[in-house]
């Protein structure tokens, strides 16, 4: 099981997340990308059937802002 959340002081609005994961990743009006189902806390899992193209969007990434985990980020 993935958890994934964007670090936002890494992302620099290249948008290449939200083309490769729509259902997964979306952007602020800053352009600043955010996890949909968890408001990038990274606490929910990602569907099964995301995770393809999670994975996708993980490697597309160029600056490495998305980060990802097999257990739950905490809160803070
Ligand atoms: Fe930002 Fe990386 Fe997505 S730079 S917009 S988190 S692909």
């Amino acid at each position: 099981m993935y958890y994934t959340k964007v670090d936002q002081e890494k992302c620099i609005a290249c948008g290449l997340c939200q083309i490769k994961a729509p259902q997964v990743f979306n952007y602020n009006e800053e352009g600043i990308a955010y996890t949909i189902s968890d408001n990038n806390k990274g606490t929910l899992p990602l569907g099964k059937e995301d995770v393809e193209s999670f994975k996708a969007a993980y490697l597309a990434c160029p600056t490495g802002a998305i980060v990802r985990s097999t257990t739950p980020f905490s809160i803070d």
